[in-house]
């Protein structure tokens, strides 16, 4: 068993992806048995597809990576660390893009919606970026990736890029590529904005009030869920009644998902309760939660020389545990090296 998984680092680690994917990361680190490993990284290579600040880039992967040790990644037992210090991922990505089918990039609905109608004035980086993801992975013989919902198309289309390679130009019994199997947790898939309970809760959103970052205090929390946008009706004691109801399911679901309960469980106990009651134990459970990996955050950013450590370490351990996979890619295409 091979875990691998990657994060953006663009501004703050906010309550998607800590429910939808960094909580299930720390989950699989700890429930590892010996002989398999897991892997985590900031993906800053991905952040080139679109217009950035190279100052804000540097701090924000440096402030990711005290955010993920604070989310409970430990870097003596798991690989931490950046893309940019491993650059077999960026050769790996070169060589998959001879496999990768155009048609099969078009599909992507993320590039599809940040390209808008402006597809023309996109990089290049936004449209292959989903084949840098699918080397991301694997590099490394992948076998599971802990994700959010929204991330599972371009997990599909890494299967599609390895068993293409694999069908092309290896031997049915020595494939180069293992395909990968995401692993999307049941009640976090897709947590939504506080603001418009049809938009998932992102970093691009303009409005800061639209998600709970890591960095926010606890009374900015409680303001923000106070704030969150609901309907008036109080909560309905079964699921079916949240069907179109979408901001209340999103905070129900988020209830849920901290506490461990099921929505139904949830719902058996404020059923028939208003917003002025489920939202305080909201954020009570939210501070609750947050309120410890925000302490060791906050000291962690500060300390700059144990994060350019931890990332170092991470990649010298990655670049060893990807080559021998980056050279079987170059040996199955008949490429000469010595
Ligand atoms: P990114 O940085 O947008 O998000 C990191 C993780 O958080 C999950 N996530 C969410 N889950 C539930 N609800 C939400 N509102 C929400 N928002 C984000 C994402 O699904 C993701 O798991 N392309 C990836 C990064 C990446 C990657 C990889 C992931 C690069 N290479 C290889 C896995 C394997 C991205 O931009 O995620």
């Amino acid at each position: 068993m091979r875990v691998v998984s990657g994060i953006q680092p663009t501004g703050n680690l906010h309550l998607g992806n800590y429910l939808g994917a960094i909580r299930n990361w720390v989950a699989m680190q700890d429930a590892l048995e010996d002989g398999a490993e897991a892997l985590f990284f900031l993906a800053d290579l991905h952040a080139l597809s679109q217009p950035h600040d190279p100052a804000v880039l540097t701090a924000a992967t440096l402030e990711m990576t005290a955010a993920l040790v604070a989310c409970g990644i430990d870097p003596d037992r798991s690989v931490l660390f950046n893309q940019a210090q491993v650059p077999l991922h960026a050769e790996l990505q070169w060589l998959l893009n001879g496999t990768a089918r155009m048609g099969w990039l078009g599909r992507m609905t993320q590039w599809k919606d940040k390209a808008g109608k402006n597809r023309e004035g996109q990089s290049v980086a936004l449209f292959t970026y989903p084949v840098l993801q699918a080397a991301d992975v694997l590099l490394y013989q992948a076998t599971h990736v802990p994700v959010g919902e929204d991330q599972k198309q371009h997990l599909e289309l890494a299967r599609d890029i390895a068993q293409k390679f694999n069908n092309d130009f290896c031997t049915e019994d020595a494939p180069v590529f293992t395909l990968p199997e995401p692993i999307i947790p049941a009640e976090a898939a897709r947590i939504m904005s506080l603001r418009d309970g049809s938009a998932k809760m992102s970093k691009s959103d303009p409005s800061d009030m639209s998600r709970i970052n890591l960095a926010d205090d606890a009374d900015t929390m409680a303001q923000k869920i106070r704030k969150a946008r609901t309907d008036p009706e109080p909560l309905p004691s079964e699921e079916a009644g949240l069907a179109e109801r979408p901001e209340a399911r999103n905070l129900v679901g988020i209830y849920a998902a901290l506490s461990g309960e099921s929505v139904a469980g949830v719902l058996r106990q404020f059923g028939g309760q208003g917003f002025g009651s489920f939202k305080p134990a909201l954020a009570e459970l939210l501070v609750e939660t947050l309120g410890p990996i925000r302490a060791r955050f906050v000291e962690l950013k500060e300390d700059r020389e144990t994060l350019d450590a931890i990332l170092a370490r991470g990649a010298a351990k990655a670049r060893e545990r990807g080559a021998p996979t980056l050279a079987a890619a170059y040996r199955a295409l008949g490429l000469v090296r010595h």
